[in-house]
């Protein structure tokens, strides 16, 4: 039982962000760029103090988003003019071109050297869940440095890769740095609450222009660092799809009536009836669907025995890991579309059975299932007829990035994570459970990759959109230079061609 449970543990961190294979890419390096034209991730004191100092400005700009309606449009405002100040050679560069769209969020198209080379594109957003104070070490948006971190709300999610882009950028152009392939910032202002006016405005914008991508690179997923306590060593999970979500709003209207003589069945226990069966009747199991399966297989020679047995020898215990996984709701929502019943509403007075009764559902939709076939489950499951649906809002699972050793924009990233984190030698590509604004470009790119190149910890997890939200100086220091590294990486990089031995 012992074992068991331990192993249940070490699934359920393995999975906790989701995993779909393990790229080792062997035989693949990055062409070696000629000595003369690198240009090194060295920074001056002066130049790393003026970069943590940068992000602690961006932290103290309230740029919440509290709905799609209501936003501190005041704060949306000042962080473009604070964007200015802070890097005015982004905005006076001739190769760089500049445009504010959808009022506060952000465009910048930088015009490579080598217009054969097709461009790519780096997002992130600046727009920041509430964060009362309430519980907090540090006010949140102070951006106060104490013991080595910067405090406060955006720190992870998401200033710290807007400003790393602008700060790694602006670092480049002022060594005389010009690119060779041409890349999009996009920097957008209502990610936390759909992106449909800033990122989904954007793109398309850029539909609008013909622009296709190469790849995108957005936030989603990390270095995951103590996810598994059988696992000391962290490893980096590239995001290559994410979950979709329904949200599903059941009604029954049945006559009114009093209660002193009440029908057999009302609208609230019909109702009820049927949201009992939707949380008895899980969606079902997906596990073994997608690459997830190989993730696990490749994971196991990272861990200790009897779990790494396991999982090599999936074709065996399969059912065993499937049904294990079942067991935690994290390893569950990993494997399946999850059942969330969020609100039921009926009656207004305590001797009236009322005629109407709403309940609704957020489903979260595993990247093999569609929309489409969770309504049609639902409806089998629910199997009344006095039961209406109503969609508020779905969309289906982002389609799934190619991981292989040809998708250029994943082993770039890939080969970025192994130079810049040398002690990183497993990088997987995984699901996102959350949503991105680089869902709104799929019609641009069949590449679309989140990651962000930090340590992740369980405590850091929970923190964003919690309390505590902090980054180290010396992380934050290291996301500048990823990019300042990958910026040169996507000049330079090439896919190697497999050679005969290897096929
Ligand atoms: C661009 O901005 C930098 C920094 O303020 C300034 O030194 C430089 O003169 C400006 N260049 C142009 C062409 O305006
Ligand atoms: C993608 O392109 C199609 C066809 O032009 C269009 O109908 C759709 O709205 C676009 N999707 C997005 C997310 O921009």
């Amino acid at each position: 039982m012992v074992r068991r449970y331990v192993f249940v543990l070490a699934l359920a961190a393995v999975l906790l962000l989701g995993i779909a294979t393990v790229s080792r890419s062997k035989g693949l390096r990055g062409k070696k760029p000629p000595g003369a034209s690198r240009i090194p991730s060295l920074f001056g004191e002066e130049e790393r103090v003026a970069m943590k100092e940068a992000l602690k400005g961006a932290i103290k700009i309230p740029t919440v988003s509290f709905s799609e309606e209501e936003s501190d449009t005041a704060a949306l405002a000042e962080f473009g003019e604070y964007i200015h100040k802070v890097f005015p050679t982004m905005f006076n560069t001739s190769f760089i071109q500049h445009e504010v769209v959808g009022e506060y969020s952000h465009l910048f198209t930088v015009q490579g050297s080598d217009p054969t080379l097709q461009p790519y594109m780096l997002m992130a957003h600046f727009d920041v869940v509430p964060a009362p104070a309430e519980g907090w070490e540090v006010p949140p948006f102070s951006g106060l440095e104490r013991d080595g971190f910067i405090h406060g709300r955006g720190t992870l999610d998401n200033k710290n890769s807007v400003m790393a882009i602008l700060q790694a950028l602006k670092l480049l152009l002022v060594r005389n740095y010009i690119p060779q392939r041409s890349f999009f910032i996009v920097l957008g202002h209502d990610e936390e609450v759909s992106g449909k006016k800033g990122a989904q405005k954007i793109s398309a914008l850029l539909q609008a222009r013909g622009v296709q991508l190469a790849f995108i690179v957005d936030e989603g997923s990390f270095i995951l660092d103590g996810f598994i306590p059988n696992l000391k060593k962290p490893f980096a999970q590239i995001a290559v799809s994410e979950k979709g979500a329904l949200n599903l709003m059941l009604e029954v209207n049945m006559t009114p009536g009093h209660s002193s003589a009440p029908p057999k069945e009302t609208s609230i226990g019909i109702l009820a009836a049927a949201v009992s069966r939707l949380e008895q009747t899980p969606m079902p199991n997906m596990f073994g669907e997608g690459p997830l399966k190989m993730a696990l297989e490749q994971l196991a020679n990272e861990c200790p025995f009897p779990i790494n047995i396991v999982l090599r020898n999936l074709w065996l215990f399969q059912p065993l890991v499937s049904r294990l996984m079942e067991k935690n709701c994290i390893t569950s929502a990993l494997v399946r579309t999850t059942t969330a019943l969020t609100m039921f509403n009926a009656g207004v007075k305590v001797n009236v059975i009322p005629s109407k009764a709403q309940a609704t559902i957020n489903f979260r939709i595993h990247p093999a299932q569609t929309v489409q076939e969770v309504l049609e489950l639902v409806k089998n499951i629910v199997a009344d007829d006095r039961v209406q649906y109503h969609v508020l809002n779905a969309f289906d699972p982002l389609p799934v990035s190619s991981s292989d050793n040809q998708a250029f924009g994943y082993q770039l990233l890939s080969q970025t994570i192994r130079s810049v984190f040398p002690e990183i030698n497993i990088v997987v590509p995984g699901t996102c459970i959350g949503n991105t604004d680089s869902r709104h470009f799929t019609n641009l790119s069949t590449g679309i990759y989140r990651f962000n190149p930090l340590y992740l910890q369980p405590q850091g997890f929970s923190s964003i959109h919690g309390i505590n939200e902090k980054i180290s100086v010396q992380a934050y220091e290291t996301q500048v230079k990823f990019i300042f590294e990958f910026i040169q990486n996507a000049d330079t990089f090439q896919l190697q061609v497999p050679h005969w031995h290897e096929l």
